[in-house]
């Protein structure tokens, strides 16, 4: 089987990464070959390029500054771990993708949709993602759930009320414009029932490509 690519998305503290480790467990006991991996991130260009990109230091950086870096990250992941695991046949269980460009820097920094799904067009490779949960839930909740648990708040985190409000009306836009692909997770519930939730999409999906 070729691999498959699901990504975890939505807004920050929604609960995505603690699920992306829930579900790695479960299919790797079932006998499914993993691999987890993040964005900005996944290999040491890139987690470089993140340091940079959450460092609360660069208040200055300009909209498509931050666009292209979020791209040049992402170009180098896909070439380097993600495409050559799906080759593999591994789940690859991506906490962010391209999806969060979208929203963060095409409605939160207002760069607009079209501007960067083009670039992204460039670093994604053809690489798309087979399934992406979107993690919904109220974004003052989420917002605080996050604040609480990491303490120190990077760079996009400082955003007003107001950027997360775009990030997530973003996510809304994609939802409905790629139906097939995105599915809504109701991160409001218990650890439990999302990750039932969440199970649910990926049996589906691991059963349709089978
Ligand atoms: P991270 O700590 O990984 O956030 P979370 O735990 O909420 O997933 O930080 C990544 C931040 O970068 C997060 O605020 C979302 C943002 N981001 C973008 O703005 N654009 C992108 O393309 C990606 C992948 C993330």
């Amino acid at each position: 089987m070729e691999g498959l690519l699901i990504t975890f998305e939505g807004p920050d503290g929604a609960g995505k990464t603690t699920q992306v480790y829930l579900v790695d467990e479960y299919l790797r006991e079932k006998g499914y070959n993993t691999l987890v991996t993040r964005e900005p991130g996944g290999t040491s260009i890139s987690e470089e390029i993140r340091n940079i990109l959450l460092n609360s230091v660069h208040s200055e950086m300009d909209a498509l500054t931050e666009m292209y870096l979020y791209a040049a990250a992402r170009a180098q992941h896909v070439k380097q771990v993600i495409k050559p695991a799906l080759r593999e046949g591994k789940i690859v269980l991506c906490d962010r993708f391209v999806d969060s460009s979208i929203a963060y820097q095409g409605f939160g920094r207002g760069l607009g949709m079209d501007v960067v799904e083009t670039v992204n067009q460039y670093a994604l490779q053809g690489t798309e993602p087979d399934l992406t949960l979107l993690f919904k839930m109220d974004i003052e909740k989420a917002l605080n759930r996050g604040r609480a648990r990491s303490g120190c708040l990077d760079r996009l985190e400082r955003e007003k009320l107001e950027f997360h409000r775009r990030v997530y009306r973003g996510f809304c836009v994609l939802q409905e414009k790629y139906p097939w692909r995105i599915k809504e997770i109701d991160a409001s519930k218990s650890l439990d029932d999302v990750f039932k939730q969440v199970l649910k999409q990926i049996e589906y999906l691991i059963y349709c490509k089978k």
